[in-house]
């Protein structure tokens, strides 16, 4: 598989599950030949949303953000899931990155870093269903930004005990449910762009 991969955790949380998992899905994608970024969301300065700051102009990390997602054909995304849903740092990021750049040649339509497309969509959580819920909310969100959903997905529960301490997913089960999304990913992104 050829198609660049971008990473990312819903949570920038130092012992995040769901960057544990962000890290662990790279070394299987990596494992599988694929080219892989992982973007760690604490590295951009992102304010929370308000069209006025938009208005004044948009934050220079906002670009930024809208230059990796657009650069990379195919994502997967580590989604925490708070109160049954997912977290408020991923719908600012995602506000944020779907917003137009006022005055920017590249970024007047918003939506464009995210058309087109391929995301999985990973969760993880101590909890016993794995952050499923969060997936249920987040699915449509993509969609309504034109992304397209790999239909498999997968939710890790019981996360504590799930990474070992150089952050490997201890089940065989769980890596093959990952690399069952990744493969799924790449293969859908390398058909899209052709
Ligand atoms: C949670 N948590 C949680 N877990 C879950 O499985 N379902 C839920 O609805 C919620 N709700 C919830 C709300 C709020 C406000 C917080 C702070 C937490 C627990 C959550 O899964 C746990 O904190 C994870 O560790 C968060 O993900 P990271 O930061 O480890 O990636």
């Amino acid at each position: 598989p050829n198609a660049q991969l971008l990473i990312f955790a819903g949570s920038t949380r130092q012992q995040s599950f769901n960057r544990k998992l962000a890290h662990a899905t790279a070394a299987i994608a990596r494992d599988a030949g694929a080219s892989v970024t992982v973007l760690e969301l604490s590295d951009f300065d992102i304010p929370l949303y308000n069209a006025d700051l938009e208005a004044e102009g948009t934050p220079a990390d906002v670009v930024r953000l809208k230059q990796a997602l657009f650069d990379h054909p195919a994502w997967i995304i580590c989604s925490p899931e708070y109160n049954g849903s997912y977290t408020a740092l991923l719908k600012n990021t995602i506000d944020w990155a779907s917003s137009p750049v006022k005055g920017h040649p590249e970024w007047q339509d918003g939506t464009r870093s995210f058309r087109g497309k391929v995301v999985g969509m990973l969760s993880a959580s101590p909890g016993a269903l794995g952050g499923l819920r969060s997936q249920s909310h987040l699915g449509p969100l993509l969609t309504n930004l034109e992304c397209w959903l790999a239909p498999k997905a997968f939710a890790l529960g019981s996360a504590g005990s799930a990474f070992d301490e150089s952050g490997t997913l201890v089940q065989q089960a769980h890596r093959d449910r990952v690399r069952a999304v990744v493969d799924q990913v790449l293969w859908a992104a390398e058909r899209l762009q052709a």
